[in-house]
């Protein structure tokens, strides 16, 4: 159930008796106002002084024909022209009844279409770090929420593999080969840094590097074992990371840029036969005029080098046309930081251009911003270096755990680890779903482990709270869904609202890529109960008819605070 559509849909229908075109559509949101209980529709104003009419008649003119018969108790029209919803209390009840007996909340399955998220992706033989926190997260939490949708969706961890640093990193493991004790990712990252350098200065070694890399495009069994190992000490570090923040990558998901080698030829061979690639100075360039490089020429995209090699674009092109041929995608949703707009971009250009893909299909790139210090610069160690997300994570933890030990120092050891490790790392991801994507933002830990404001520990502990409340009474959920619910103010009428509002914030959500809006909604949720359990304390109150309503509301603000921290993958704990 979905107010805002409903809404809509009856006001536009509303708007058509009076013959106004299609293309003029209502605006329908909340009020503003916390306390408020109603819905405002905006849009008539701008129809109204297109069309030449007077906007408050036309507005009172539709109103008086929105059906919302059992919805609304009254709709009132405000100077110059709003018109206002407000419900009925039987309806929100009787809906707030359905909520509570049918699964996943009553919120209904969409027709299964295929989207494939593309997400995390880290580059091999690097730890991962802070930089790889919000594609990780965010990318993880569409995933989520889509699928409670219903919709199909496949997770496409496009794993940096393949490229010309492979052919820099076998040359060096060969070269040092005996001085090479052990292999493990600490080791990896200072032979990719090494050989980075090497290969930037030594020409003997780049020559090598450009050798090696050649055998193993060429799939010799002596480069690809050492290759495959470089791989999967990698992927096995970082499950381990997922699975500490809560992360539902797993193996199977990875479909790294290695995966895409065989289809690289011909791409480029049809890419030059559609003369949409051309060869210039031995490379194979494909001129996009929609791009301007910084002299303001035509900007050229090299998708093979002269040496054979191919490049990130080109791994990508083919991936998009193996997504939509083989994976049948209808939409591709790239979560990746600001700074690859540009390639994506121009991705996008050529597949269409080459008709890779149908022109229906859409691909999004969902970038975000980065992660600051408190100086408003790039969230690093002193040194300058990326802090390991590995390092975050566990301070965090060691961070929680300080904090709840000085609540309550008996707790017992693995209560203390279990709780530690779930609100330390809810922390670190709300304090990063909690931001609209698009901006950078200020990391600051006193702000993330508090009790208090737009953070996660506020909303675990209201549903600790309603948890402990419901261990003290002897109500059972059968008998509380089998219920009539009856509203009898307006905080219940308000929280009533609130709860019949998860959908319509769950599909902006899902349709925008953006998590804060389900944070938004999950703490303006809890804040109603503390603000209503503060008012009604439900325990104490001899009137049974009223405790069983409040405590059916209180179930209801419980189970939806629960499915909306499992969409941002934070769990819920049942004590504090
Ligand atoms: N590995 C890349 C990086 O670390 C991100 C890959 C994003 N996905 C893609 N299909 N290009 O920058």
């Amino acid at each position: 159930m979905n107010i805002k559509k409903i809404i809509s849909l009856k006001t536009r229908q509303a708007m058509s008796i009076f013959n106004i075109p299609k293309f003029y559509k209502p605006i329908v949101h909340p009020s503003k106002d916390k306390f408020l209980i109603k819905y405002q529709i905006n849009g008539i104003l701008n129809c109204s002084k297109n069309l030449n009419t007077y906007s408050l008649n036309l507005s009172i003119k539709i109103a008086n024909k929105i059906n919302l018969y059992n919805i609304s108790k009254k709709i009132i029209v405000y100077n110059p022209g709003f018109i206002n919803i407000y419900f009925n209390n039987k309806w929100l009840s009787e809906q707030l009844l359905l909520k509570l007996s049918l699964p996943k909340l009553g919120i209904k399955k969409k027709k299964s279409i295929n989207i494939i998220i593309d997400y995390s992706s880290p580059n091999v033989a690097k730890e991962m770090h802070v930089g790889h926190l919000r594609s990780t997260i965010i990318g993880d939490s569409i995933f989520k929420i889509l699928k409670f949708l219903g919709y199909k969706v496949f997770k496409a961890n496009h794993i940096g593999d393949w490229g010309q640093q492979f052919g820099s990193l076998l040359a060096y493991y060969f070269k040092n080969k005996k001085k090479i004790k052990k292999i493990d990712l600490k080791n990896l990252e200072k032979f990719y840094k090494k050989s980075n350098k090497n290969y930037k200065t030594n020409k003997n070694f780049s020559k090598y590097s450009d050798y090696c890399l050649l055998q193993l495009y060429n799939g010799k069994k002596k480069y690809i074992k050492i290759w495959k190992k470089f791989v999967s000490i990698t992927i096995n570090y970082n499950q381990k990371i997922y699975k500490k923040l809560n992360v539902s990558l797993c193996k199977d998901d990875i479909f790294g840029e290695s995966f895409y080698h065989n289809y690289l030829s011909k791409i480029v061979i049809d890419l030059k036969k559609k003369n949409i690639a051309e060869i210039i100075n031995g490379n194979t360039v494909i001129k996009l005029k929609e791009f301007n490089n910084r002299n303001g020429n035509i900007m050229g995209i090299i998708i093979k080098k002269k040496n054979g090699i191919f490049l990130y674009s080109t791994i990508d092109i083919a991936c998009i046309k193996y997504r939509f041929e083989k994976l049948k995608a209808k939409e591709i949703i790239y979560y990746v930081d600001n700074r690859q707009k540009q390639h994506l971009k121009q991705v996008f250009n050529i597949v269409h251009k080459a008709n890779y893909i149908d022109k229906k299909v859409k691909l999004k790139h969902h970038h975000f911003g980065m992660i600051l210090n408190n100086n408003g610069k790039p969230f690093k160690t002193r040194e300058g270096n990326n802090i390991k997300l590995n390092y975050l994570i566990e301070k965090s933890i060691k961070k929680s755990k300080n904090m709840i030990l000085k609540k309550n120092i008996n707790i017992k050891k693995d209560k203390l680890d279990f709780l530690s490790s779930i609100l330390g790392v809810g922390a670190i991801k709300y304090s990063d779903l909690s931001k609209n994507r698009t901006t950078n933002y200020v990391f600051n830990w006193n702000k993330i482990l508090s009790f208090e404001g737009n953070t996660s520990f506020y909303i675990q502990y209201a549903y600790t709270r309603i948890f402990s409340i419901f261990k003290n009474t002897n109500f059972n959920y059968n008998y509380l869904s089998s219920k009539k619910i009856i509203l009898k103010n307006k905080n219940e009428s308000n929280i009533a609202i609130k709860i019949l509002q998860f959908e319509e914030n769950i599909i902006e959500a899902s349709k925008l890529g953006m998590p804060h809006i389900i944070c938004r909604y999950l703490y303006d949720l809890a804040s109603l109960f503390s603000f209503f359990y503060s008012k009604y304390p439900i325990l104490y109150s001899k009137n049974n008819i009223k405790k069983i309503n409040n405590l059916q509301l209180l179930l209801l603000i419980a189970k939806t605070l629960k499915i909306g921290l499992n969409m941002i993958g934070i769990d819920t704990v049942t004590f504090m």
